[in-house]
C-alpha cells in the first residue's frame, strides 16, 4: 500500500462548480480553496493531444461545436472553455493535459487523471494518455493515478506506462468489479459513492487495495464512508470541506477566494 500518491481530499474536475470544469482557473480556484489534489477528466484531439473535456461534444462547456476527437488541438486549444460559466472566465481556453501538469509538478499538487476517451477511441485514448503522462511527469516524485470507466483503456494505458498507478471507475454494482480490477493490476477502486458497501471496502482492503468515492459534497456522506474506512473522496464542493482537517467547514469558505464562480446559465 506504499507509494499511494493522492491524500484524502480531491477536487472533482479543479473545483467541482465553483469554476468552469477541466481548466486551469478551476485547478487555480480549486487549489485556492486548500486543495492539493485533484481530478479531471481527459480524452484526445484529433490529433491525437491529451486535453481536458468531460464530454465527447463541445457544446455544454465551450462555444465549440462537434467531437473534439475530430478537430486539432491548435483549433481547440482557440475555444472559450469559460463563458458558459460566467462572465468572470470568459475566454478561458480549454486546457492542455501539459498545462495541467506544469501548474501540478510546480506545486507539487496530486493528480488523478480520469481517462475519458471518446466512444469508440478507448485504447488509442488509453495508450496516449499514459504515454503523455509518462512524458510529462518523468523525473518528478508524485506521479498522477490514471483512472477510467473503461477497462480496455485501462489495459492499454498498462501496456503503454505500466509504472504509472491506475484504478477502476464502477458507477453501478456489478459482480466482476474486483476481477477487474485485479486483472487490470489497479492499486485502487474508485466507485459512486451510493454503491459501496463495508464488505466492498473490506475486501479491496484486504487485497492491499484503496477504495475512493465520487461526488461526495455533502457531510452526512462523508461521514458514513469514512466510518466504513474509505481511503479518499472526490469532491466538488471544495469550498464547503476543508482538505486539511477532512471535515466540513463550519461555514462556507470566504467567498472572495472561494465561490467567485457564478453560474449565468
Ligand atoms: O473520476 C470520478 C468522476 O469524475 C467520474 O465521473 O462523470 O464526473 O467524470 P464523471
Ligand atoms: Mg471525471
Amino acid at each position: 500500500m506504499s507509494d499511494w500518491p493522492l491524500p484524502f481530499w480531491i477536487a472533482h474536475r479543479g473545483a467541482g462548480k465553483l469554476a468552469p470544469e477541466n481548466t486551469l482557473a478551476a485547478f487555480r480556484l480549486g487549489a485556492a480553496c486548500g486543495y492539493r489534489a485533484f481530478e479531471c477528466d481527459v480524452k484526445l484531439s484529433g490529433d491525437s493531444v491529451a486535453m481536458l473535456l468531460h464530454d465527447a461534444g463541445l457544446e455544454r462547456t465551450t462555444n465549440g461545436h462537434g467531437r473534439a476527437a475530430d478537430q486539432d488541438w491548435k483549433a481547440l486549444s482557440r475555444l472559450d472553455a469559460g463563458s458558459w460559466h460566467g462572465r468572470l472566465y470568459a475566454g478561458e481556453p480549454p486546457a492542455s493535459l501539459e498545462a495541467i501538469a506544469q501548474f501540478c509538478i510546480a506545486n507539487r499538487f496530486a493528480l488523478n487523471i480520469e481517462i475519458k476517451p471518446t466512444p469508440g477511441h478507448e485504447s488509442a485514448t488509453g495508450e496516449q494518455v499514459a504515454l503523455a503522462a509518462e512524458r510529462l511527469w518523468r523525473g518528478s516524485q508524485l506521479r498522477p493515478i490514471l483512472s477510467s470507466f473503461s477497462p480496455s483503456a485501462l489495459d492499454a494505458a498498462r501496456s503503454a506506462a505500466s509504472e504509472l498507478p491506475r484504478a477502476l471507475l464502477i458507477d453501478k454494482p456489478q459482480a466482476d468489479w474486483l476481477d477487474i480490477a485485479q486483472d487490470l493490476n489497479c492499486v485502487a477502486v474508485v466507485a459512486n459513492h451510493a454503491i459501496w458497501q463495508q464488505q466492498m471496502i473490506d475486501t479491496l482492503h484486504q487485497a492491499a487495495m484503496r477504495a475512493l468515492a465520487y461526488t461526495v459534497n455533502d457531510p452526512a456522506t462523508a461521514d458514513w464512508l469514512t466510518r466504513l474506512g474509505i481511503d479518499g473522496l472526490i469532491t466538488d464542493a471544495v469550498d464547503r470541506f476543508s482538505p486539511d482537517t477532512g471535515k466540513a467547514c463550519a461555514s462556507p469558505m470566504d467567498p472572495g477566494v472561494c465561490s467567485s464562480g457564478t453560474h449565468d446559465r
